[in-house]
Order: structure tokens, then sequence, then C-alpha cells
């Protein structure tokens, strides 16, 4: 079974509070929704290999570090995960971004996929799927199978919120992929939006409704 982390750094989650809030505007939620993922960025990049490379300081020779050379691509779900590409990228620019359409159907709740435009080398590239929400689990199990479907073998799942119901879905129907989350909410209510959470994360984002 994949991994859970749970990111409670004490600037996420002061961060996250506001996110929450009703009262936090449209140009403040998406500033907020930046910052949290940039941090997000920071500890889920804990990980990345490093390899040993001489420089030459204006005092002497010295052994240090750099990244060796990891491949990343980052893996919006349209719209919503938009909002925390940005973030992502200032910690890591030299990312590819790949763009998946899915949209959560009213009625059925039934993930529906309208767009995909991936980088060309994607099952060389360490994945992060990135969608602020995880419900029901429905649109990230999908986008995993569909990013699976065309190649890719190494996926993490990065969401802002994420329902119980969702990680356990997102778990027992992939295994492989670790999930990292700012928090995790008890419940979804009768319209599976989750309880508390932040509402509907595209329409905050973009000031639709
Ligand atoms: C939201 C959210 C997730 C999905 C989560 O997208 O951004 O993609 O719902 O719900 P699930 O886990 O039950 O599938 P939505 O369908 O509202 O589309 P949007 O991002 O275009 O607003
Ligand atoms: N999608 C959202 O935007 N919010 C929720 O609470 C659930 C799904």
């Amino acid at each position: 079974m994949g991994n859970l982390y749970v990111f409670d750094h004490p600037l996420i989650q002061h961060k996250l509070t506001y996110i929450r809030d009703k009262n936090t505007g449209t140009k403040e939620f998406r500033e907020l929704v930046d910052e949290v993922a940039a941090l997000m960025a920071y500890e889920i990049t804990r990980d990345m290999p490093l390899r040993e490379v001489e420089v030459e300081t204006p005092i002497t020779r010295a052994k240090c570090k750099v990244l060796a050379g990891k491949k990343i691509g980052l893996v919006p779900i349209l719209r919503a995960g938009l909002g925390m590409v940005d973030g992502i990228l200032k910690l890591i620019p030299t990312a590819k971004v790949g763009h998946l359409g899915m949209y959560r159907d009213p009625v059925t709740l039934e993930p529906v996929k309208y767009y995909s435009k991936m980088p060309s080398d994607i099952g060389e590239r360490d994945l992060i799927l990135i969608d602020p929400m995880l419900a029901t689990g429905g649109s990230a199990t999908a986008g995993i199978s569909a990013l699976k479907d065309i190649g890719a073998r190494n996926i993490k799942l990065m969401c802002l919120i994420a329902a119980e119901a969702g990680i356990e879905r997102v778990q027992k129907e992939h295994g492989d992929v670790d999930i990292y989350v700012a928090a995790v909410d008890p419940e979804l209510n009768e319209k599976s939006y989750i309880v508390p959470g932040l509402g509907d994360a595209g329409d905050r984002l973009f000031g639709t409704k």
C-alpha cells in the first residue's frame, strides 16, 4: 500500500486555515494556494537524489552536491490543479508540465476526462499528479490510471485536502502511489464535498460559481 504523508509544517497549517475561510477572496485564495504548493514542493522533494561535484570556491577546491538530474513532470488535473503549478515550479523550474482535463459529473460524481497533453518522455519522469481536493477519489484514481495507460511508472499524488474515503480509494486501486497532503478531513457531505474542506476549489481559484 502507498504511504500517506501529511505536511504539518506550521506555515502550511497557518496558510491552509485562511484557504479554508469562506471570507478569503479570490486573489488572496490564489496567492495562498500558490504559497502552500511551494512549501509542499519543498517537502515532497526531500528524497531527491544528489551527486557529488567539485567546485572552486574563492578559497579552495571543494566537493559539493547537486541534484542528480532526475527528470520531473508535473500533471495538474484541470481546473483546480492549475492553482498549484506555479508554486511548485518556483522550486522545480525545469519540470515539464502535462495537463489532464477532468471534471466530476455533478449527478453521477463520475470523473469525465476531456483533455490530455503530456510530455513525450512521460515514462522516464518522476510524476507529481496535482489536485487540491481528494474527495471520493474518483478523479485522482482515473487520473493515475490515465497516466499509467500511457506509460507512466513513478507517480506521486499531491493534494491540499484529502478525505479519508479518497485516500482509501487511491490506496486500494493504486497501491504503488504515495499521497502527500496538507490535511486529512474526516467526511464527505451529501454532494460529496469534503467536510469541513474549503468548498469548491476550482470556483474559489477562478472566481466562478
Ligand atoms: C474537483 C477537484 C477534483 C475533484 C475531486 O474538480 O478539483 O478534481 O473535484 O473530487 P473526487 O475526488 O470526488 O473526484 P471539479 O470536478 O470540481 O472540476 P474543476 O477543477 O474544473 O472545478
Ligand atoms: N471538489 C471540490 O472542489 N471540493 C470538494 O470538497 C470536493 C470536490
